[in-house]
Parts: structure tokens; C-alpha cells; sequence
């Protein structure tokens, strides 16, 4: 998927920083890494109230609400504040099952310096080793930040 990813990350840094357009942007983002991520994948943020995860912009099937701190691996991304890789999610110790069509997921702090603001939360419908993608998804999550401080 680096190809694909490399495509999107273009994208995303193309759009303007015109503070009125950064929601839209944040959502257009969302849908390009879903259509480019194809039929079944899902995508979406879980944003940090300061006490827990809630559900934010996502594209795909409707999904858990609230997540807390620690929990699955939206939870663990956030207390470890780094990327957290899972090839088959049925390996995770305290995955969170939102619908049983995921069957890998990555999730990635989106941070303001170095604070964890949400998580980028992808799920694919097939098992998927993510190492040579995990940092195009960081960049991406990297230039989300800019749409969401
Ligand atoms: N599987 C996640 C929950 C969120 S859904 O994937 C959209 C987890 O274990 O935290």
C-alpha cells in the first residue's frame, strides 16, 4: 500500500491552511484514505475529551463511541502515545470488536507537540503486516494535526 499511501500523503500536504477549510479537509482526508484503502476498510479518529475516547469523523461501518484510556488498541495507542501495529487482531490481548470484518488494524497518536490530541484509527478487512507503511501513516496523522488544533 506505500504507493497508494504515498498518494494520499501528496494530497493532504496539498491542502491549504485556510483555517475555515480545516474540518473539510480533515473529513476529505478521511474519506481519500478510505476510498484508497477500498471496500470494507475503515477510517476514522478518536478524539481525546481528557478522560476518555470518543468517536469522531470516520468513514466505514458505524463503530464503538467511547473508548477509555488503556482499552483496546485505540486505548493503548493513546497511553503509550506511539503507534501500535496489529497484523491480526485476534492476537491483540483486549482488542475491541466493532464489527467482525476487521481483521487488522493500526491505530496513531495525532499529536500537538506532545500532546495526544486523537487517534488515527484504521481498519482493514484482511490480515495485513503494516511495517512499511507505519511511517507514511505517522506523516499523514502528522499533517491531520494541522486540521484539528
Ligand atoms: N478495534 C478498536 C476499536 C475501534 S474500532 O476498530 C473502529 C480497539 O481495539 O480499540
Amino acid at each position: 500500500l506505500t504507493e497508494e499511501l504515498q498518494s494520499v500523503l501528496l494530497s493532504v500536504q496539498a491542502m491549504d491552511d485556510r483555517p475555515e477549510l480545516q474540518l473539510p479537509h480533515l473529513y476529505n482526508a478521511l474519506s481519500l484514505l478510505h476510498v484508497t484503502l477500498g471496500e470494507g476498510s475503515w477510517v476514522g479518529l478518536y478524539c481525546s475529551t481528557g478522560s476518555e475516547l470518543l468517536l469522531g469523523p470516520f468513514q466505514g461501518t458505524p463503530a464503538c463511541e467511547r473508548i477509555a484510556f488503556g482499552k483496546g488498541v485505540v486505548g493503548a495507542c493513546f497511553s503509550r502515545g506511539e503507534t501500535i501495529a496489529v497484523p491480526d487482531v485476534h492476537q491483540f490481548p483486549g482488542y475491541i470488536c466493532c464489527d467482525e470484518a476487521a481483521a487488522s488494524e493500526i491505530c496513531v497518536p495525532i499529536k500537538s507537540g506532545n500532546k495526544t490530541l486523537a487517534i488515527l484509527d484504521i481498519d482493514l478487512p484482511y490480515k495485513y503486516d503494516y511495517t512499511e507503511e507505519i511511517s507514511l501513516f505517522e506523516k499523514i496523522a502528522n499533517r491531520l494535526a494541522s486540521f484539528i488544533e
